[in-house]
């Protein structure tokens, strides 16, 4: 799977959606991209809580429609097995029809005090298991005001990341997440031209270019302008998720932004 030539729209429900809201979310999502499918290169995620994956999973194997979203889980445990109570491996992940896993959230960084080293070694499991990590980096408002955004991206994407790294980074401003504020056009556009300077050194391989998504307040009338950005490789949905409508208005733009001029 070319991982690195598709634009992504995945949606990250958090600890939200109760169990009957979230199949009925992944249902009428699935079932409205049935009826109009965005361009293939266009991949649609959701990313439910973990006891949600497996029945949305049943339900998403009866439609076989190639524009069906693919599944995410929210986290995964570096250890493939053992006695980790509460923890769930990246194994058990791929058992549920689980293909991505998004990785070093800011709030599990901050809620769970997750380092970078912590998030390489789930980054490692979770490649081995066969998922593809969506990798979180971002800074914090007080270290974007004092100019310190740059080494903080360098700091997480050398830390968390392995060499030879073969997934998804998003780039997740902390002071974006939940209140309503994105950064500029300006503003996001140098921070993903030093996202993309840093990777290669990083990574050490010139052969594969990892797609950088954007996460932070997006809603389906920022998404147009959102994918003219260059080297913008998609968008990490939190609240505008959770309905079915805005997450499909976020697909629909991003498709309408992407036929008219595609990069
Ligand atoms: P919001 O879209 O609710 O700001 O959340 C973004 C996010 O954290 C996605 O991972």
């Amino acid at each position: 799977m070319s991982i690195a030539s598709n634009k992504y729209v995945i949606g990250n429900w958090k600890m939200q959606a109760r169990h009957d809201h979230g199949l009925k979310l992944a249902r009428e999502v699935t079932e409205n991209l049935e009826q109009a499918p965005p361009p293939p290169f266009i991949k649609t995620v959701i990313c439910p809580p973990y006891t949600q994956l497996s029945e949305i999973h049943k339900n998403l194997a009866h439609h076989e429609s190639p524009s069906c979203p693919a599944l995410g889980a929210q986290d995964c445990y570096p250890a493939p097995s053992g006695p980790f109570t509460g923890d769930i491996s990246a194994k058990m992940l791929v058992d549920l029809g689980v293909t991505y896993v998004i990785l070093g959230h800011s709030e599990r960084r901050q809620n769970h005090g997750e380092t970078d080293a912590a998030i390489r070694q789930k980054v490692k499991a979770a490649t081995a298991a066969g998922l593809i990590p969506i990798v979180c980096i971002g800074e914090h408002l007080a270290e974007r005001n004092e100019g310190r955004a740059a080494s903080v991206l360098a700091r997480q994407i050398e830390g968390s990341l392995t060499r030879g790294f073969r997934g998804i980074v998003a780039y997740e401003p902390v002071w974006a997440i939940g209140s309503g504020i994105t950064p500029s056009r300006e503003e996001l556009q140098r921070k993903l031209n030093v996202i993309h300077a840093l990777l290669p050194m990083r990574l050490m391989v010139d052969d594969f270019r990892v797609p950088v998504l954007y996460g932070g307040s997006v809603t389906a009338a920022q998404t147009s302008s959102l994918f003219s950005i260059k080297g913008l490789d998609g968008v990490l949905v939190g609240s505008a998720s959770l309905e079915a409508k805005s997450f499909l208005d976020i697909i629909r733009a991003a498709t309408e932004s992407l036929s008219s001029s595609p990069s």
